[in-house]
């Protein structure tokens, strides 16, 4: 007799779709996706990083230049380029992006007149973005449409908090948010994990903070901590993840460590 195959609850086919969200401004979610996405090309996973960011972070820290942002992450929201048509490569292998470009600031309003807003990213990524396992998409901070669209289209979210006073109440907003997607939009959605970045030594305030989320969410925290690492903030001036501008700096190998982690949850997950 033959062995069934083992349950998942994940779709056997297409590959696995994480949003980056947190609607805090500066809390690391470009430097998050960016490195983990490095880290995971790493180990030869394929990952896709989409921009969905109009300040287009993700796509300048990667050092992708202006040209090479025509066909964007706004022209597959608005449905006027196939997803897979946006996809330029990274230089790094295993590694591609779907860059953001300035008209992404106006799609705000312009989903608004469209029927269906929020599934437009879900939309585009069906039969796209095939030969990838990971689709990992970095939101603008803000709970608008964009990231509402990375929300409905994910798998899963990734919340980079900041080890700062006041982490928790934002995040609370955030948690009730992803909670309604859930019961409107998205039921399958699931937070992978709460990663603390920016993490100080020196200040007792980073110590407390991180003990409280723990305290809150439990397992949901991932035991990585991202250091505050003069090297992170460096790297991408140099259009560069800090993975390949410094290996060796304590910033690059916590994104390896969470990388690690992540893959560990995943595997978990689909057993
Ligand atoms: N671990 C770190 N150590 C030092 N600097 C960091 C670290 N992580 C991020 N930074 C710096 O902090 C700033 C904000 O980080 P980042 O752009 O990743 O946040 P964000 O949440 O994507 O911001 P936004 O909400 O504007 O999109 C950047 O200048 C980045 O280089
Ligand atoms: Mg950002």
């Amino acid at each position: 007799m033959e062995m069934s195959p083992p349950r998942s609850n994940r779709p056997a086919e297409g590959p696995r779709i994480i949003a980056i969200a947190n609607q805090k401004g500066g809390v690391g979610k470009t430097t998050t996706a960016i490195n983990l996405a490095t880290a995971l090309a790493a180990v030869n996973k394929k990952v896709l990083v989409i921009d969905l960011d109009p300040q287009g972070n993700a796509s300048t820290g990667m050092g992708l230049d202006r040209n090479q942002r025509r066909t964007n992450s706004y022209h597959v929201l608005l449905g006027e380029s196939e997803l897979d048509e946006a996809i330029i490569p990274s230089g790094i292998p295993g590694l591609a992006m779907v860059p953001s470009g300035v008209d992404l600031a106006g799609a705000e309003l312009e989903l608004v007149q469209i029927r269906e807003r929020e599934f437009r990213l879900k939309e585009a990524l069906k039969g796209h973005g095939q030969g990838f396992d990971y689709v990992l998409i970095d939101c603008p901070p803000a709970l608008g449409l964009l990231t509402l669209n990375a929300l409905v289209a994910a798998q899963a979210v990734m919340v980079p908090l900041q080890c700062e006073f006041f982490a928790l109440e934002g995040i609370s907003h955030l948690v009730r948010t992803i909670e309604r997607v859930k019961k409107v939009f998205n039921p399958g959605l699931d937070i992978q994990g709460i990663v603390l970045t920016m993490f100080d030594t020196r200040n007792n305030l980073s110590d407390m903070v991180a003990s409280d989320v723990r305290a809150y969410f439990g397992a949901k925290v991932y035991d990585t901590v991202i250091p505050r690492n003069v090297r992170v903030s460096e790297a991408p001036s140099h259009g560069k993840p800090v993975l390949l501008y410094d290996f060796n700096s304590r910033g690059a190998q916590a994104y390896v460590m969470l990388a690690g982690e992540v893959l560990k949850r995943e595997r978990e997950a689909a057993a």
